[in-house]
């Protein structure tokens, strides 16, 4: 791999040494780990790259983790797969599904990195705010490096799955009295205290495992990136980490053009979406955030900055979807292409829906809508919105009967 200095991303200040920042001393803004590329070129790393199963670790010329050791489930190499057009105008949504990651995540990229740095780091306990699917990976991947791992959740928040992953790779969960918001307000003057290792998305090493999406797009594409990225919102790192990777893959020189990206967030949820929208500089903070898509239940996201420079950067778009069309996606999606993604998930198609009826996306375009999470993290947000099967005596004519006659 190639070196690496952490450098703030609002004011460009560096940062040496072994202290852990998550913040600019000076200005207070995100940090982020700007790697060295000189002496790299595109043509020799493809060659090596095609050598390697897809995956995080196919790109790790351009991961900055010094030497083996990887803590990993085999994490990424999710597939993308196409939609159809459901604006009808010549347009191919393709879906990523990072729902197929280990512990059904897209999660699993960043931690899979995180965890190896803090193994690296010679930590033994790793700590993070959840609202779910942050707590099931690095449960997961800190029990496989025999690390503690203290996870803090919101009371009432979390999906039953996640939770469960969480409790069983052996985690020590605490719920606050509280929302996430408060979580993340808390974790990192928590952590000090604890000695743990934080690994939300402000630790920027959590970014460079998730760049390695965009470099799987790029090579599922063919070698070009797409003209619209389209991806949930919560705290914002997934959207920045994406706009990480592609901008790498242009200053190797793979890329002519960058895809424009598109943040999207539920309505009652949105304080990105609302300040790009209004063209704010800063954010207003949603004090009571709602939705049925817990997993961006977000009022005051950690990352806004850097999403609001990487939307600004790429040209991007944001919008804002109702959880009737939340639901409406996840459960289309299930229905007509066989794949379940939890309701955060579907927000990114149910937005890239809405730009393709309003028209924004032009004919002959690629849109590569990210599915973050698996369905199966929260059968209850699914099965709310479906009526009870039929139960019937167990014989043969009963199972026609009902199949023939029923609902479904
Ligand atoms: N989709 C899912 C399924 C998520 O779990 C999250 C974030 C997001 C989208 C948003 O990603 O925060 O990078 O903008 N979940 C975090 C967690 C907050 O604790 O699991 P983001």
């Amino acid at each position: 791999m190639q070196g690496a200095v952490l450098e703030c991303v609002n004011c460009g200040a560096r940062f040496e040494g072994p202290k852990e920042r998550y913040a600019c001393d000076a200005c207070g803004d995100g940090l982020r780990l700007a790697l060295d590329l000189e002496g790299l070129s595109y043509d020799s790393l493809a060659a090596r790259w095609r050598a390697r199963p897809l995956g995080v670790w196919r790109y790790r010329e351009l991961i900055p983790i010094n030497g083996g050791g990887e803590v990993s489930l085999q994490e990424g190499g999710t597939p993308l797969l196409g939609v159809g057009d459901p604006g009808g105008n010549g347009v191919t949504i393709h879906v990523k599904n990072e729902g197929q990651n280990p512990t059904g995540s897209f999660k699993d990229r960043g931690m899979t990195v995180g965890v190896t740095r803090a193994r690296a780091l010679g930590r033994g306990r790793v700590m993070c705010a959840s609202t779910g699917n942050t707590a099931a990976s690095l449960a997961a991947y800190s029990a496989r490096a025999r690390m503690e791992c203290v996870v803090l959740v919101p009371a009432g928040g979390v999906a039953l799955g996640k939770l469960a992953q969480a409790f069983f790779a052996g985690a020590r969960v605490v719920t606050l009295r509280g929302s996430f918001d408060d979580a993340m307000r808390l974790v990192v003057e928590a952590a000090e205290r604890l000695d743990a290792y934080v690994l939300n998305s402000i630790n920027p090493y959590r970014i460079e495992g998730q760049k390695t999406a965009a470099f799987e797009v790029f090579d599922q594409l063919g070698g070009r990136a797409p003209d619209w990225l389209v991806c949930p919102v919560g705290n914002g790192g997934n959207l920045a980490a994406y706009w990480k990777g592609f901008q790498e893959l242009q200053a190797l020189g793979a890329l002519d053009a960058l895809p424009r990206l598109v943040g999207v967030q539920a309505e009652g949820a949105a304080p990105i979406a609302r300040a790009f929208s209004e063209g704010r500089k800063d954010i207003v903070p949603v004090p009571k955030p709602e939705t049925l898509a817990s997993a961006i239940r977000i009022g005051n996201p950690a990352n806004w900055r850097k999403t609001l420079r990487a939307l600004k950067e790429s040209d991007g778009r944001t919008v804002t979807v109702p959880d009737a069309a939340i639901a409406e996606a996840q459960a289309r999606l299930a229905r007509e292409e066989g794949i379940f993604v939890e309701p955060a998930s579907a927000a990114s198609l149910a937005g890239a829906e809405r730009l393709s009826r309003e028209g924004v996306f032009e004919e002959g375009e690629t849109v590569v809508c990210v599915c973050t999470g698996h369905g199966l993290k929260d059968p209850d947000a699914a099965l709310r919105a479906r009526a009870e099967p039929p139960m019937v005596e167990a014989t043969v004519d009963a199972i026609v009967a009902a199949v023939k006659g029923g609902r479904r």
